[in-house]
């Protein structure tokens, strides 16, 4: 029975920062091969929710903005999404809603916003079909849930309903984890030289790219080198997952640029093939291997599917890598722009 009911909904949830790299995906939203990101503090989108429920309307997204405008082409994505959702909240195909969202991070930055998007939305749904419930969840089914839908909008999206270290897709490492959801690293698997871990996001250019994620993922079907990929990304999950509970930094920074090149290369190796990297996209990832090599840093690098870097280093490092940013970096940088970011405590109720 659905009730006709009303009310307002709010979630805050994190950007993530894959480190092994989800690239490749079949049916509905799987991943090819397991991935492990961490969530940010500061880069966070903001969904506030009005809904009305009634047995009697049909579902209608009355109004949509984002960071105060007015966004037809999100809007519509975003009504899919949940006019898709139906199937697992009936409640849905009788809602009206209005939504605003607010990212507290620039578009394009080389941050995915889609990511901490789509979580918060599903984060409220879930939340409101709890409500609608009146039947108490505890903490574990609430935030799977809310993972495997969010994976539905945009697959990263399901690594950033929690905090800190994430794992999305099954692997023998590790007890629970799922294709369909992903599961909090919990302190067992993370040394505490990772606890106050920071990403410095450098924006070399923030125009939309020219091919998608999606389309990314899709070339992956036919790609001469999945087989290959699958086994690496395997095989530096393993590596990754024994780092981040020894603590050898080393080690972990090997990996993750490992990860980035490798992601990189696929897409240059994809029929079509395809350059996202800009050249000072290079000219950047060449001047911290030889900050690192010149000052025994720990500064490492990884990449989205962008031209931008994320410098990943410890706290400790923090006044190094500024300077390296502001002396270095910054002038191959669009308007020298960069954000500063760390490892972040995940979503909240707003
Ligand atoms: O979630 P999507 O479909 O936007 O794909 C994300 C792909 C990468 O950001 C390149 C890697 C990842 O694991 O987040």
């Amino acid at each position: 029975m659905i009730p006709k009911t009303s009310g307002q909904m709010g979630w805050q949830s994190p950007a993530n920062i894959a480190l092994v790299k989800y690239w490749g995906k079949h049916p509905v939203q799987l991943p090819m091969n397991p991935s492990v990101s961490f969530v940010l503090k500061e880069s966070v989108v903001r969904i506030r929710m009005g809904y009305s429920i009634d047995p009697a309307d049909q579902f209608n997204l009355n109004a949509f903005t984002l960071n105060g405008n007015e966004n037809p082409a999100f809007a519509d994505r975003i009504a899919d999404y949940l006019r898709s959702l139906a199937g697992f909240f009936p409640f849905l195909a009788h809602a009206r809603l209005n939504i605003t969202s607010e990212s507290t991070f620039p578009h394009s930055a080389g941050i995915a916003s889609s990511a901490a998007a789509f979580s918060a939305l599903a984060l409220c749904i879930c939340q409101i079909d709890a409500i609608i419930r009146e039947e108490p969840v505890d903490d574990e089914t609430f935030f799977r849930k809310a993972s495997e839908m969010a994976r539905l909008g945009s697959g990263s999206a399901c690594r950033s309903v929690y905090d800190g270290f994430t794992l999305w897709g099954e692997t023998t490492e590790v007890h629970g984890s799922s294709d369909e959801y992903a599961i909090r690293l919990d302190d067992q698997f993370i040394h505490k030289a990772f606890s106050s871990i920071r990403d410095s996001v450098l924006i070399v250019d923030n125009s939309t790219k020219k091919v998608s994620s999606s389309a990314g993922h899709t070339l992956m079907d036919q790609h001469p080198y999945r087989p290959a990929r699958i086994k690496q990304a395997e095989m530096n999950l393993i590596k990754l997952l024994t780092t981040l509970r020894n603590g050898d930094i080393q080690t972990f920074g090997e990996i993750i640029e490992n990860e980035a090149l490798s992601l990189h290369g696929l897409m240059l190796s994809s029929n079509p093939g395809y350059i996202l990297m800009h050249p000072h996209t290079i000219n950047i990832l060449n001047k911290i291997r030889e900050f690192r090599q010149a000052n025994q840093s720990q500064v490492y690098f990884t990449l989205d599917a962008g031209p931008n870097v994320h410098l990943i280093y410890p706290e400790k490092e923090t006044k190094a890598v500024t300077s390296l940013i502001q002396n270095e970096l910054a002038g191959y940088c669009q308007n020298r722009q960069w954000i500063d970011d760390a490892l972040g405590n995940g979503p909240c109720m707003i």
